[in-house]
């Protein structure tokens, strides 16, 4: 057992929405490679002033690499995540990965709905929810991704496409209060993930300030304790201007999140927005 356990109380919430960096290792990170990126990266946060992370650190790497990543973490602030859950639970499904076995692996976090799934293994609107509801289920707090490919951004849909992606989780959410306010939602607009291509703080803001107003639409006060984190080409140069906007509570971080001194200099550019 890792550092999972009796700290998971999705029962208590913070009173504000506390920033959230979240780093998606994708399918990257042998075990040798991801035990010294875990540790730079401990090194590296123990340097800042008294250790102490005004913001909440996630790792997500591959699978095969959580244990040895866990071990490292101990007990340190930095937390842990898997990048994808199976919607069933223990049993016979070859190849898949229970939100109890991430927990049972050290895991607080799941990545649920990555474009990339979405994408390459048929993962639809319907099924990203089921996970979301299974990651509750099992004790997890599920980052949901939504976000629009560049034809429907050209085609003016990015906003309805968006709006199709949440309003498909709702009635699979938990009824207990406390356990909604722990979704975290990240909007990755496709055409902005690994490609260098920027969205605007403009396109940034305009998106996650819908997302807010469906989620208080939809959850009322509930809806104003979820965080909403922005990923695509977040980089040490842009993340202080993107996560100075009004609506973005933190960021899910790909490619740079795979180089300590690049996910340092992201952690370090969160405001003390509270
Ligand atoms: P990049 O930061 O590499 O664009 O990836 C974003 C992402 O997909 C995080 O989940």
């Amino acid at each position: 057992m890792g550092s999972s356990g009796d700290n998971h109380d999705l029962g208590l919430v913070e009173m504000r929405r506390r920033m959230l960096i979240v780093g998606n290792w994708k399918m990257n990170g042998l075990i040798e490679t991801a035990r010294e990126l875990t540790e730079d990266l401990l090194a590296g946060l123990a340097g800042r002033v008294g250790g102490a992370l005004r913001c909440e650190v996630v790792l997500c790497p591959p699978a095969t690499a959580l244990q040895v990543v866990n071990q490292h973490l101990g007990g340190a602030a930095v937390k842990l995540g898997g990048q994808d859950l199976s919607e069933h639970e223990i049993g016979p499904h070859t190849g898949e990965i229970c939100g109890i076995m991430l927990r049972n692996v050290g895991c607080w976090y799941v990545i649920v709905g990555h474009s990339e799934r979405r994408a390459n293994w048929g993962e639809e609107n319907p099924r990203v929810a089921r996970k979301m509801a299974a990651a509750f289920r099992d004790g997890l707090q599920p980052i949901v991704c939504v976000g629009e490919t560049l034809d429907e951004r050209d085609a003016g849909r990015a906003l309805d496409v968006v709006r199709e992606q949440l309003e498909a989780l709702y009635p699979l959410l938990p009824s207990q209060t406390g356990k909604r306010q722990q979704l975290v939602v990240a909007y990755e607009p496709v055409w902005a993930i690994g490609t260098g291509r920027n969205a605007t703080p403009g396109q940034i803001q305009e998106v996650h300030g819908f997302i807010r107003r469906n989620l208080l639409e939809r959850l009322g006060d509930d809806g104003r304790k979820v965080r909403i984190l922005y990923g695509g080409s977040v980089k040490a140069g842009n993340a202080a201007d993107i996560f100075a906007l009004e609506d973005v509570d933190g960021g899910l971080i790909g490619g740079a999140s795979l180089k300590s001194s690049d996910f340092l200099a992201i952690i370090d550019a969160v405001p003390e927005k509270f």
